[in-house]
């Protein structure tokens, strides 16, 4: 049975670089799927622009408008279930989420972090391994749980550190691979390739036990 086109909804807070990229990739039908709405928790996010260039639905819900983590949540769950979203792809969202929001999208749910998981949970990776004199960085494509940046991760690239690297320079050149992976992960969830089972993610049936690199081994 031929796969229907998944339905997609992406979180944004800022840039939406990893956005555009999954736009590019709807756009080319290397991903078989269509992004439905897009949602920033922050009113100004040139994400917001960029999906309005490409004829997207856009929806801000402005966390400062909510007292709770719960009813914000809430908020942008019944949004989300209004969409009929088969997919939520969290991109540069920069806001936690509370347990019953995640357990609601379990398995559909992915989360793109700047790092080679479990190394650096949390925020600016990028100076953290400089500080700590590391030789190489990255970032991992993972299925959201309840534990902050710690879900099943399906794909990650590396990149070296190089002697004269900045937080910023290095940013960027991860950035770059940023956008080479994700789009790929969305790709093989919405050809219903990857699937999350029992914990742990499957990719044509077999389980990836611990997150291939990216490599011309995946097609
Ligand atoms: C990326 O580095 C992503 O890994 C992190 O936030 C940044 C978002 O960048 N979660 P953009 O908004 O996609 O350009």
């Amino acid at each position: 049975m031929p796969v229907k086109n998944k339905r997609i909804v992406v979180l944004i807070s800022g840039s939406g670089s990893n956005l555009q990229s999954i736009i590019d990739a709807c756009q080319t039908g290397q991903i078989q799927g269509k992004i439905v709405a897009v949602i920033s928790n922050r009113p100004n996010a040139y994400g917001l622009e960029r999906a309005q260039q490409a004829g997207i639905q856009v929806m801000v819900i402005d966390h400062k408008h909510y007292e709770e983590r719960d009813s914000f949540d809430h908020a942008l769950q019944s949004y989300i279930d209004e969409q009929q979203a088969d997919l939520v792809v969290l991109a540069g969202f920069m806001r936690i989420l509370t347990e019953n929001f995640v357990q609601h999208y379990h398995g559909k749910m992915l989360n793109i972090h700047p790092s080679l998981l479990p190394a650096y949970k949390g925020t600016h990776t990028h100076q953290r391994v400089l500080d700590d004199g590391g030789t190489k960085h990255g970032a991992s494509v993972h299925f959201v749980t309840p534990e902050l940046d710690g879900g099943p991760v399906v794909l990650q690239a590396s990149v070296p550190i190089l002697t004269d690297d900045t937080a910023e320079t290095l940013a960027k050149r991860v950035l770059q691979q940023e956008h080479q992976i994700y789009p790929k992960v969305v790709e093989w969830f919405c050809a219903e390739r990857l699937v999350l089972r029992d914990g742990l993610p499957h990719l044509d049936g077999k389980i990836l036990r611990r997150p291939d690199y990216y490599s011309q081994r995946h097609s």
